[in-house]
């Protein structure tokens, strides 16, 4: 087992990541810190994984939500199927809410943790290659709005974060590769030793090799840490974690929630990221076809659905947490491994990069 440290001070916590920690009883109950859990997972999920974490909470009172699996069910409505049940069964103050699944399941529990009695103790197991490498570490909770991603939210720690990678084993390939866009991710921002990895090592990655798994999670995971311990609020550096993200948020929101996957979004995201740097001079045609064979080489989808038209892409692009002043900011690339925030851009480039987006 490995084990990252996420430095924020007093609020620091551990991200252990390993094969069979589910079965580990120590690595979860010592991060209980009252009398009470709420385990909360959906329907996919938990006959797959629940029994190993009920085991081991056999001496203290706790209570299980199991919610509808989709990225369509991250909203208000379903958020309140978690304050029913902490609140029905008269959990206090001391409960500490346990998320078991991936990235909506995190985010939704997170939420949850953060406002239920002004907050209470979170714990992350991540089960997805995606809230392994991004979604469990870092504090950032959420519920989508029909009319934008993630627009309901706080910032949030767990106290912990457990990654078995051997619940990977049970990931269909789209939703391996949906995660795989947000470790690309990390080498394109910041780390161009880890995208020269990645590009040896795309095919080890794809046929689920334990040890190119492991490394791609560390990898990740580290830059996480990293960044989150340097700013954890995003009044800074973090904001480049989401290269590719107001694009992608535009086509998840506007495909309708749960057509397309969260890093399939990312991934065409990131390649639009990466036509508009080419566009304003940063970077050449052949790092654009770098980007663009690493994506495909991780069956990664690479152009904009035609349904919606540049006009629509900004419309939706418009609601983002980066937009200020009603400007849109964006990450670009200087440089592979490289990137920046701005806004320094004109509309015409934008729409030009939207164009040049289709297939
Ligand atoms: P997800 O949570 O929908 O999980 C994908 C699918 O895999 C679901 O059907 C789920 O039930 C299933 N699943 C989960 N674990 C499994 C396992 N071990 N075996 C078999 N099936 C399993 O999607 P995701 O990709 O994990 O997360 C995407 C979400 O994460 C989005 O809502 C996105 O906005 C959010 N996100 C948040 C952050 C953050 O910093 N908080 C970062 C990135 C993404
Ligand atoms: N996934 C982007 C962030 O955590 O900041």
């Amino acid at each position: 087992m490995i084990t990252l440290n996420v430095d924020l001070g007093e609020r620091s916590y551990p991200i252990y990541i390993g094969t069979d920690l589910l079965n580990q009883a120590d690595l979860l109950t010592q991060h209980i810190s009252g009398n009470s859990a709420l385990i909360v997972t959906n329907e996919t999920v938990a006959p797959l994984y629940l029994d190993k974490i009920k085991q081991h909470l056999s001496g203290i009172k706790h209570e299980v939500v199991i919610l509808p699996d989709g990225e369509q069910f991250k909203n208000l409505d379903v958020l309140n199927q978690i304050y029913d049940a902490l609140l029905s069964h008269q959990f206090d103050r001391n409960t500490t809410l346990i998320a078991l699944g991936g990235g909506v399941i995190g985010d939704i529990t997170g939420f949850a943790a953060a406002t239920y009695q002004r907050g209470v103790n979170l714990i992350q197991i991540p089960t997805t290659l995606l809230s392994q490498v991004d979604s469990s570490v870092g504090g950032k909770t959420a519920v989508n709005h029909k009319l934008g991603k993630n627009m309901i939210g706080a910032f949030y720690q767990p106290k912990a974060v457990i990654a078995d990678t051997n619940t990977l084993n049970t990931l269909d390939d789209r939703q391996l590769s949906s995660g795989i866009a947000e470790v690309i991710k990390y080498g394109l921002i910041r780390d161009t030793d880890f995208h020269a990895w990645l590009k040896a090592h795309m095919k080890a990655l794809l046929h689920r090799d334990p040890a190119a798994l492991a490394h791609a999670i560390e990898r990740s995971c580290q830059n996480k840490a990293d960044v989150v311990s340097a700013d954890e609020k995003e009044s800074g550096q973090r904001a480049l974690l989401n290269l590719g993200h107001t694009f992608g948020h535009a086509i998840e929101t506007g495909m309708g929630y749960g057509e397309w996957l969260h890093g399939e979004g990312v991934a065409t995201g990131m390649m639009m990221a990466a036509i508009l740097s080419c566009k304003l001079g940063n970077i050449s045609e052949d790092d654009v076809a770098e980007v663009r064979q690493l994506l495909l080489c991780a069956k990664l989808p690479v152009h904009a659905p035609e349904q919606l038209t540049a006009k629509g892409f900004k419309k939706l692009m418009a609601i983002d947490k980066k937009v200020q002043d009603g400007k849109i900011r964006l990450i670009l690339l200087h440089a592979i491994g490289d990137a920046y925030i701005t806004d320094d851009y004109e509309d015409s480039q934008l729409t030009a990069c939207i164009n040049a987006s289709y297939c």
